[in-house]
């Protein structure tokens, strides 16, 4: 089976990433590496259930904390937590694409949509010098990031323009060129840094993540060696052997 049909087999709440949100520990992991505090405006965009919001206002202080969300639902589960926790954030359900932000200092934005990402990148341009913008994993497109502590991306108004990808890899990985051991590495932090702190099947997660990562980088030109390493095709043929699941068609 073709990894992409293993991925269709799965909850597609979850895989597009609708229906996940950030632990506790990640989100206070998030706003100590920007050092978010009472002088700031947070929103996050794609809020949810708005834990963030709560945590931003209680453990940082801040002097504002918005949450946006198209969920009409998910917005309504988060009034009534942050009443019962007498939390005064405030709440706007619309999609992002058409909200306001201009009062920001620190926006949250985890988002995989190249569509969404793209229209944002061109409103968070418009916001003043300083305001930070915070994503996982990715950073915005063609933008060197300001911070890293990788998954966590920080990009400060006017954004960094990366000249290419290697220069947006150095500045992520810190390296100039994908072997499997940076796959690796990169891959458990980010189990580690979002993932559930019992899960069982993190291992599973990290084989597949760092193949994936490295024919990613080898099909954007910028891994180590264009042959397969030995790690990697013996990750691929365990995947194959053990799970059934095949990757080597996504090599270009
Ligand atoms: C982690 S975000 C990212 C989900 C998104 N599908 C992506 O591009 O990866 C998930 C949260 O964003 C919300 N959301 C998704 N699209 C949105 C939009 N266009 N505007 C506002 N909120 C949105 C969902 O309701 C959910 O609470």
């Amino acid at each position: 089976m073709k990894l992409e049909e293993y991925l269709n087999t799965l909850p597609q709440e979850i895989i597009t990433g609708e229906s996940v949100e950030l632990p506790e520990r990640s989100l206070k992991d998030i706003f100590k590496f920007v050092g978010l505090g009472e002088n700031d405006i947070l929103y996050h965009l794609g809020c949810g259930k708005g834990e963030s919001l709560t945590i931003a206002l209680k453990n940082f202080g801040v002097k504002k904390a918005v949450g946006i969300d198209n969920n009409a639902e998910k917005i309504s589960i988060a009034g009534k937590n942050l009443e019962e926790n007498d939390i005064h954030a405030e709440l706007i359900n619309n999609d992002i694409r058409n909200a306001s932000f201009d009062d920001a200092t620190v926006i949250l934005f985890w988002f995989t949509d190249e569509e969404i990402i793209e229209h944002m990148l061109s409103k968070f341009r418009n916001l003043k010098d300083g305001c930070k913008i915070i994503t996982i994993w990715s950073p915005l497109p063609n933008c060197i990031p300001d911070k890293v502590e990788f998954p966590y991306l920080l990009h400060k108004v006017p954004f960094q323009e990366a000249q290419s990808v290697k220069e947006q890899l150095m500045s992520i990985f810190g390296v100039k060129c994908i072997d499997f051991i940076t796959a690796w590495e990169f891959a458990e932090r980010y189990t580690k840094a979002i993932g559930s702190p019992d899960a069982e099947n993190d291992r599973f997660l990290t084989i597949i993540q760092s193949v994936i990562i490295w024919i990613n980088a080898r099909n954007q030109g910028v891994s180590c060696t264009k042959e397969i390493p030995e790690s990697v095709s013996t990750y691929m043929s365990i995947l194959k052997r053990f799970f059934g699941l095949d990757v080597g068609h996504l090599l270009k």
